[in-house]
């Protein structure tokens, strides 16, 4: 909806919701000279009602806990997936109906209005099995001394050197855990997600991916990161795909901590501020053929002239300071996703009884991430 809305209402578009003003900005200059230039004044989050209710796959859990995902069924990856449909889908953190209307936290589950006391408390319960349960893993894990090196290994190493107990510190430990094993595995798992969409249906991209890692890997290894610099083609593939569908077409709300101004336009204090990322990655101002998958727009031309187009990793991972602290690895883990993907698999559409080709409809679903 917010995509029609720019034609009428133009880059800088404010609503009042039940008293609270919103901003959404659709022009990247704008979100940059505010969040990123401006940044003290916009870094606050909004209250997050829903998030807050309920606070207090395998490439995050890897890193984060050392732990290897089974092939199938894996039980974390599967925890993982019932929870997003409970966080990720009533919509971006800050802007849900609740965050705005607060008392419909209240309103009983049985109820019209009652969805959020619903899901709130599936989302609640699902939350803490994914704080706790990897976790716990760890920890028995650490106590038969067979843990893998992970990120929460490391910071219990160094906790333990200090030789007291904390529980204070304990708990931000799991926090910082569960925190990016939350914000790491949808969002990198909606983007591979479109990478097979856009694979299925750009086969000739995907051949020109593969001829690239044929003619400079070879067919002997799988590619490594060390190789990244010699596959250019994957590189344009990946910013394509995060410009495509951004994971979090909207962002995350930032809050104004006072009165401000953008393109002559008032910020009253308290305003939130959305990012409309999706809109930014379409506009036909930053790309040519927006609608098209299209890698080769990120290419320097033969003469190694620089490449201008906007690189959509400028605004995809947010703005100023709260800017996505897992950035570099994510790009990194999806650019080594992509290419060793496109070295084993020909990813193509299902066949019907009769043999045709059946392509998938162009949808994605609505939520914090698609
Ligand atoms: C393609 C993958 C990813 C995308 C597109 C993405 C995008 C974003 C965006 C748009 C924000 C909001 C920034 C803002 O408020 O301006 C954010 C925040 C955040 N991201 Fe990511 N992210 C990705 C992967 C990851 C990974 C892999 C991790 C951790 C391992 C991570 C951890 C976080 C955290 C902790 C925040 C909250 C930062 C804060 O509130 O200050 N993200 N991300």
């Amino acid at each position: 909806m917010l995509l029609s809305w720019v034609k009428t209402f133009g880059d800088v578009i404010y609503i009042n919701i039940f008293g609270r003003p919103v901003i959404v900005l659709n022009k990247v200059e704008h979100a940059i000279e505010l969040m990123d230039k401006q940044g003290a004044a916009y870094s606050d989050r909004p209250r997050m009602v829903y998030l807050n209710e309920i606070f207090s796959a395998s490439m995050i859990l890897t890193v984060n806990y050392g732990y290897e995902v089974e092939p199938g069924e894996d039980p974390l990856v599967k925890l993982f997936e019932g929870s997003d449909a409970t966080i990720a889908r009533p919509g971006s953190p800050g802007a849900t109906l609740v965050d705005f209307f607060s008392l419909l936290r209240f309103v009983p589950p049985f109820l019209p209005g009652g969805k959020f006391t619903k899901l709130s408390g599936q989302a609640r319960g699902a939350l803490k099995m994914m704080l706790n349960k990897p976790f716990d893993a760890v920890i028995e894990q650490r106590a038969a001394g067979v843990a893998s090196h992970s990120l929460l290994a490391l910071m219990l190493d160094k906790y333990e050197q200090n030789g007291q107990v904390d529980q204070s510190q304990l708990k931000a430990i799991k926090e910082v855990s569960g925190t990016m094993y939350r914000a790491g595995a949808g969002t990198t798992s909606a983007l591979l997600r479109s990478f097979v969409h856009a694979m299925v249906l750009n086969p000739v991209v995907a051949r020109m991916g593969q001829a690239e890692i044929d003619c400079i890997i070879g067919n002997e290894r799988l590619p490594a990161f060390e190789d990244k610099g010699l596959l250019p083609y994957i590189d344009y593939i990946l910013k394509e795909l995060l410009r495509w569908k951004p994971p979090i077409p909207l962002g995350i709300a930032h809050r104004a901590i006072h009165d401000g101004e953008i393109a002559g336009k008032h910020i009253p204090k308290g305003s939130l501020i959305i990012p409309n990322i999706g809109y930014m990655m379409s506009d036909e101002r930053n790309y040519e053929d927006p609608g098209r998958f299209f890698p080769e727009r990120f290419m320097s031309d033969v003469s190694g002239t620089e490449n201008t187009v906007l690189d959509p990793s400028s605004a995809v991972f947010g703005f100023g300071r709260r800017i996505c602290p897992g950035r570099h690895f994510a790009e990194a883990s999806l650019w080594l996703a992509i290419a060793n993907m496109l070295a084993v698999f020909d990813i193509l559409p299902v066949l019907d009884n009769d043999g045709h080709e059946v392509l998938p409809e162009n949808k994605f679903t609505e939520g914090l991430t698609w």
